[in-house]
């Protein structure tokens, strides 16, 4: 599914990324780990676009899409949430779903907020998917509440099903259990897992909740200074020197960063 060679990003005289690869198999979830600063997010600017790599390739279904904008990964199936929520304030729930939606079918924002005539057949069929993605995120409650009076933990969920209403083949999420009491965590970790199976879609997790990483994810790939440190099983990270030294720290393979 993907396909990274060699990829490195310099803001000026900082390299933040070098010589970073990784291959993720379809319908895996693998997650990518690391201090702050190792360069995650950067990884993630790079697989969608809103980054140009300074070197290196990214193949995605066997297509070189290293320096494709972000519109056109996502109309090819690359979708992500952001370290920093990024939904409109102004806008309900629903419509911020909604909106997600016709962007990616190409139909634009104001007719699907002004239910313009020719947009009415699709919008029965989308109705239909934003319930179902209402029901998966816990989100049927507060269907009209305006994004911004949401508390944080419930605007997360919003920004995963905005991302799932692009159909997405290959999912990013960038730390989004980040802010999370343990109650909510653990049910984003039921979530992930059933978009995951149900939808069987391939994901890469950026995510400090190593307790959550550990127990949902099949492979982890650790990111140190900019450069993967190890890539291997959850047993196998737990237990690799290098990385309880960079990271882990306790050794325990509990802790967070
Ligand atoms: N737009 C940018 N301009 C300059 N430096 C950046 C920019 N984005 C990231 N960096 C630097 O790149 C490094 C990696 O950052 P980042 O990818 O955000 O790390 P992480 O997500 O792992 O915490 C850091 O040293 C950060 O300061
Ligand atoms: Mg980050």
């Amino acid at each position: 599914m993907l396909r990274v060679e060699k990829l490195e990003k310099r803001f000026g005289g900082i390299v933040a990324l070098t010589e970073y690869y990784v291959q993720i198999e379809q319908g895996e979830l693998m997650a990518l780990i690391g201090p702050n600063g190792a360069g995650k997010t950067t990884v993630f600017n790079l697989l969608s676009g809103v980054l140009k790599p300074t070197n290196g390739k990214i193949y995605f279904q066997g297509q070189d899409i290293t320096v494709k904008r972000p519109d056109q990964k996502a109309k090819l199936g690359i979708a992500r949430t952001f370290q920093n929520i990024r939904l409109f304030n102004e806008l309900s729930v629903t419509d911020n779903i909604k909106v997600a939606f016709h962007m990616h079918m190409g139909s634009g924002l104001w007719p699907t907020l002004l239910h313009l005539p020719r947009f009415r057949r699709t919008e029965l069929e989308m109705s239909r998917k934003v319930d179902e993605f209402l029901d998966l995120l816990g989100l049927q409650a507060v269907r009209n509440e305006l994004a911004k009076n949401l508390p944080y933990g419930t605007q997360r969920r919003v920004e995963i099903a905005r991302a799932l209403a692009s159909a997405p083949k290959l999912l990013l999420l960038d730390e989004p259990a980040a802010g999370l009491n343990i109650n909510e965590t653990e049910s984003l970790k039921n979530i992930i897992t059933r978009i995951h199976k149900e939808y069987g879609l391939t994901i890469l997790l950026v995510e400090h909740d190593m307790k959550m990483v550990m127990a949902i994810c099949t492979r982890i790939q650790v990111l140190d200074r900019g450069r993967v440190l190890a890539v291997g099983s959850p047993a196998e990270i737990r237990s690799d020197s290098r990385v309880i030294a960079a990271y882990l720290g306790t050794g325990n393979g509990s802790g967070s960063a």
